[in-house]
């Protein structure tokens, strides 16, 4: 608008979606606006004080009048909620088939671990036309990882799992920021999203020393840490099989079902006394402060792979 960029590049299959409703509240603000200050001027010269002695007429209501500035805000109102509560469902809801990248915050970075082996710093590769879902977790304080093209930002948390979701419409590279103030270099907490074309993203996979994918890693941990001395593939070890686990619910002890989805994985391998499953001795040793954030997604990533209904995260 008149060479001023109010808006960031719209890349996203939701910006369009954010980007209406935004249009909508700010064009409301100013008829709304426009109106109140009309008002105001309008009566303040209609019914000025003309003489002196001048008193004010009584007023006693008017219903038609009252019902009207009742009713009509109340509808706008709704309008705005539904209309709201309409686009945060669709970015709260990930489609069922998407890319899934971790993304671990740490001051004053962001590490970016693909399920497939490969690590980012403060850069990630996307393909364009395929929906993208960040799992997403801090190691220190409180940072917020920010997308403005995509349209998407979210506080990320330590000690828990947050995800968002986005499918890039357009290649290209993407500005990401730190959205939340946490600390001396957060203004230089930035990075890039990079959306490739299918081919050029192939050859990106391609490239580069890979450790293997990052199941296998967590396999590997799942033996080094020996947790594979009680939970076997059978129901012979002393903790629950970890086989079709992921995104199925859990019996608990005490009577709850939880879902078994990567915050109850991680809670369950940091601090396992918390959800004990039930028909289960709290045996296991907690293995908070012992695994990184890194081996953690590894062995969360080995127990997604384990389960048949596991997301499809490989091209
Ligand atoms: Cu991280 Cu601001």
């Amino acid at each position: 608008m008149f060479g001023i960029p109010l808006f960031p590049e719209g890349a996203s299959t939701i910006a369009g979606e954010v980007d209406a409703l935004y249009f909508f509240l700010v064009g409301l603000s100013v008829v709304m606006s426009v109106l109140i200050a009309t008002l105001v001027v309008t009566f303040a010269i209609k019914f000025r004080r003309r003489h002196k002695d001048e008193v004010g007429a009584q007023v006693h209501g008017g219903l038609m009048l009252e019902l009207a500035w009742t009713i009509v805000p109340f509808l706008i109102t709704m309008v705005i909620f539904f209309w709201g509560a309409k686009v945060f469902l669709l970015m709260a809801t990930p489609p069922d088939e998407t890319l899934n990248v971790y993304v671990v915050g740490k001051q004053w970075m962001w590490k970016v671990q693909h399920t497939t082996g490969q690590r980012e710093i403060n850069e990630l590769h996307v393909p364009v036309g395929r929906p993208v879902k960040l799992i997403m977790t801090s190691e220190d304080v409180i940072h917020n990882f920010s997308i403005p093209a995509m349209r998407v930002k979210a506080d990320v948390i330590p000690g828990r799992f947050v995800q968002i979701w986005f499918e890039p419409t357009k290649p290209g590279t993407y500005q990401v920021f730190c959205a939340e103030y946490c600390g001396t270099q957060h203004s230089g907490m930035t990075g890039q999203v990079v959306v490739m074309e299918q081919m050029a993203y192939q050859t990106w996979l391609s490239g580069g020393a890979v450790e293997g994918p990052l199941a296998s890693m967590g396999e590997k941990l799942f033996g080094d840490l020996a947790c594979n001395t009680c939970h076997r593939p059978d129901s012979s070890g002393r903790g629950p099989m970890l086989q079709n686990l992921f995104g199925r619910p859990v019996q608990l002890h005490d009577g709850t079902v939880v879902t078994a989805d990567e915050n109850y994985l991680r809670e369950s391998i940091l601090m396992p006394a918390e959800k004990v499953t039930a028909g289960y001795q709290p045996v296991m040793p907690a293995f908070q402060g012992l695994v990184s954030e890194e081996q953690l997604l590894a062995l969360i990533e080995y127990i997604k792979s384990q389960s048949s209904q596991q997301e499809n995260a490989n091209p």
